[in-house]
């Protein structure tokens, strides 16, 4: 049979759900972020990031299917991402990965992914 996904080793789309819906909820209060979303309802950019996120361990591509290719940087540009944002980011998805309690193998990978494609989203010093 085909090697499981790092999608389905983590539980799938619940997984996901749970990790991105706990990561808006903090975007919602945070004074850094909040400011930086140009849609008053989160509800959109939510679905958005959990479905790119699903894609990209390896679940269905419904991302694809609704967005394209996901040109992460380029989608970027319009939003003022510094240091404070890129640690801001950080912070809201650190506590959002350990509302998971995934086994430690799984955490360090979801987290050094998540930490890396932070870092390449700073668009400014
Ligand atoms: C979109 C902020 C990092 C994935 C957005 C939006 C903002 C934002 C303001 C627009 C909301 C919307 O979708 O309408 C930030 C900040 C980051 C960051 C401040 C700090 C470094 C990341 C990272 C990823 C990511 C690391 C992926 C791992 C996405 C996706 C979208 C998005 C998939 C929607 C793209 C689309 O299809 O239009 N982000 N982001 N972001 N972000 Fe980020």
């Amino acid at each position: 049979p085909p090697a499981e996904t790092f999608f389905e080793t983590v539980g799938g789309e619940e997984t996901f759900r749970r990790l991105v819906a706990r990561f808006y909820e903090g975007v919602a209060t945070d004074p850094v972020l909040r400011p930086l979303y140009p849609e008053e309802d989160l509800g959109p950019a939510e679905e958005r990031l959990r479905l790119f996120l699903i894609q990209y361990w390896g679940g269905p591509a419904t991302y694809h299917e609704k967005r394209g290719h996901p040109r992460l940087r380029m989608r970027h540009v319009p939003f003022a991402i510094g240091p404070a944002e890129r640690d801001a980011w950080i912070a809201q998805m650190r506590a959002a990965v350990d509302s998971l309690d995934l086994p430690p193998e799984q955490e360090t990978t979801l987290w050094d992914y998540l930490v890396y494609a932070a870092h390449s989203m700073q668009n400014r010093a």
